[in-house]
């Protein structure tokens, strides 16, 4: 068991229905994991169960070797896991560099004195923050549109920014719900690339959901399977595509659509 990251038995339950059913995970520093089952498996309700959006029923989250189950969502964020949502959360009236700009801002050192009245310590952390908002842009290969506003972007950008706005608030433990829906497969071939050098560049371990069955198989080391809130499988991509009950999973899932 990792004292890194690690979820125990975390369970889910809305009403009658269990969305999550004693799903455990276990990841090393620097690993890139994938999440994946069929539609309305449970995958996004993992998330806002490790991410504190939604507390669960029971089980247990141990962060860098304190349990966090409980806590509020700014604190957990405020420790270092971050992440993107499945319905992209942007601040579409904004410009892409502001839409970055403020996910800095919750780390901001300057105090309400020194920005009410525009003091030089604020100004200089302005700076620094635009600064490190169009470095993080450059990098997601967004610097050419910095000033337009984030709602008038073609939606793999949209997608591109979420990451850059999660990446804004320093995690070490970054989850993508879906990261190239959306996308066109070769914007989905480059996100491959992107998502191990951010992961190399700033050192990230990253959990992700996706329904892009290349894209998982290219990036990531190890895959869960969800089915129903049960983990019916886990394994290497190759131990997952073999894999008899994932193959019915996802076959029964198409029947049923
Ligand atoms: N807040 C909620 N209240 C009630 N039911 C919920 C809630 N959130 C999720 N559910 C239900 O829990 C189940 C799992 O949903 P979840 O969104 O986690 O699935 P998912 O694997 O992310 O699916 P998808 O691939 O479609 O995004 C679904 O049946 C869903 O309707
Ligand atoms: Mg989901």
């Amino acid at each position: 068991m990792s004292h890194f990251f690690r979820a125990e038995q975390l369970v889910m339950r809305f009403g009658g229905l269990t969305a999550v059913n004693d799903f455990s995970i276990s990841m090393e520093p620097g690993e890139l994991v994938g999440l994946i089952g069929p539609n309305g498996a449970g995958k996004t309700t993992v998330f806002n169960m490790i991410t504190g959006a939604i507390s669960a029923t029971s089980g247990r989250v141990v962060w860098l070797g304190e349990e966090i189950t409980q806590f509020p969502l700014h604190v957990i964020a405020s420790r270092g896991i971050a992440r993107t949502f499945q319905n992209i959360r942007l601040f579409t009236d904004l410009t892409a560099l502001d839409n970055v700009m403020v996910s800095f801002h919750h780390k901001l050192r300057a105090n309400f004195w020194d920005a009410m009245f525009g003091l030089p310590a604020y100004r200089r952390e302005e700076r620094r923050i635009k600064e490190e908002s169009l470095e993080l842009l450059q990098e997601m290969g967004l610097a050419h549109m910095a000033m337009e506003k984030a709602g008038a972007l073609p939606y793999g950008k949209q997608r591109r920014l979420e990451i850059a706005r999660a990446l804004a608030t320093k995690p070490r433990l970054l989850l993508l719900d879906e990261p190239a829906a959306g996308m066109n497969p070769q914007e989905t071939l480059e996100l491959v690339g992107l998502v191990r050098e951010l992961r190399d560049k700033y050192a990230l371990t990253i959990l992700l959901i996706e329904h892009d069955m290349k894209f998982v198989m290219r990036l990531c080391e190890r895959i869960k399977v969800l089915d129903y809130g049960y983990t019916i499988a886990e394994g290497t991509p190759a131990e997952i595509q073999n894999n008899p009950e994932v193959i019915k999973a996802y076959l029964g899932s198409q029947t049923h659509a």
